[in-house]
C-alpha cells in the first residue's frame, strides 16, 4: 500500500468551503483550482493528493479506495448505500436542510401524492417511516419545476436561503434532515495507514471544535 493519501472532493461550494480548513492543516494545492483542469491537484504536502469529482462520486471512490478520504454532503452520503466507510466528523460546512415543498398556498393532496427528487432512498424511507404512500419520480436537477408543471405535487430536495423555493412560487411543507458535509475515511485505509490518516482526522476536529 502506498504512502500517499488522496482526498476526494467535489467542486463548487463543498470544495469552496473545503480548501480553508485544508489549508489550516497546511495542506494547499499547488495548482489555482479554479484555472487548472487537472483532476488530481498535487498540494504542497508530497504525499497528500487532491482529487476532484461529482459529489455524488466521493463516497465511491472513498469506499472503494481509491481515496483514503474524501468530503461528502449529509445528503450524498443518506443517499448513498454502502458500508466500508467511517463518517468520523462534522466538517460544518455546506449546511443546509432537506426538505419537502410544495406549490405555496395549495391545500392538502388527496390522491397518492407525487414526489418529484433526486433523492430517492431518502424520500422512499422518510414515507416509509410516516406510513404515507407516495409515488416517487426520479429527477436529476431543477426540481422546483415539478409542481409548478404539475409533474408533481411535491420535491424534496436542498434548502439553505430559501431563495429557489420563492422565486418558483414554492414554500417548505416539512424538515426532513439537516445537512452539512462530512469528512470520510475508507476503513481499510484507517487500519493500513493510521499514521497518516489520524494527524488529519485529530487536527480537523480541533480545528472544528475551536470553531464552535
Ligand atoms: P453533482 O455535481 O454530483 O450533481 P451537486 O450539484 O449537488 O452535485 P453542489 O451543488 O456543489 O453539487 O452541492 C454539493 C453539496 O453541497 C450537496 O451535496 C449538499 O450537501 C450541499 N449543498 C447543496 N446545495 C446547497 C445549498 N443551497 N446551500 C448549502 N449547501 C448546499
Ligand atoms: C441547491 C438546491 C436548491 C438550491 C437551494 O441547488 O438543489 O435548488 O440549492 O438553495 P437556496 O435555498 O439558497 O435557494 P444548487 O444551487 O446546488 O444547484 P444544482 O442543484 O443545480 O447544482
Amino acid at each position: 500500500m502506498s504512502d500517499k493519501i488522496t482526498i476526494a472532493v467535489s467542486k463548487g461550494r463543498i470544495f469552496d468551503e473545503a480548501m480553508p480548513l485544508l489549508a489550516q492543516l497546511d495542506i494547499v494545492p499547488r495548482d489555482d483550482p479554479v484555472e487548472s483542469r487537472k483532476l488530481i491537484l498535487e498540494t504542497n504536502q508530497a504525499n497528500i493528493q487532491i482529487l476532484i469529482i461529482r459529489a455524488t462520486d466521493v463516497p465511491t471512490y472513498v469506499e472503494r479506495g481509491a481515496a483514503e478520504l474524501g468530503i461528502a454532503g449529509k445528503d450524498v452520503l443518506m443517499e448513498y448505500s454502502g458500508d466500508g466507510l467511517y463518517e468520523p466528523i462534522d466538517l460544518g460546512i455546506a449546511k443546509c436542510r432537506m426538505m419537502l415543498a410544495g406549490v405555496k398556498g395549495a391545500g392538502p393532496i388527496t390522491d397518492r401524492p407525487r414526489v418529484a427528487t433526486k433523492y430517492i432512498n431518502i424520500t422512499r424511507d422518510y414515507f416509509a417511516n410516516k406510513g404515507q404512500q407516495v409515488e416517487i419520480i426520479k429527477l436529476y436537477g431543477s426540481m422546483e419545476l415539478g409542481p409548478v408543471l404539475g409533474l408533481s405535487d411535491w420535491i424534496v430536495d436542498l434548502v439553505d436561503t430559501g431563495n429557489t423555493l420563492k422565486a418558483n412560487g414554492l414554500e417548505t411543507l416539512e424538515h426532513i434532515a439537516d445537512i452539512s458535509s462530512r469528512l470520510i475515511v475508507n476503513k481499510a485505509a484507517m487500519k493500513m495507514k493510521p499514521a497518516l490518516i489520524k494527524p488529519i482526522l485529530n487536527q480537523l476536529s480541533d480545528i472544528i471544535g475551536n470553531k464552535e
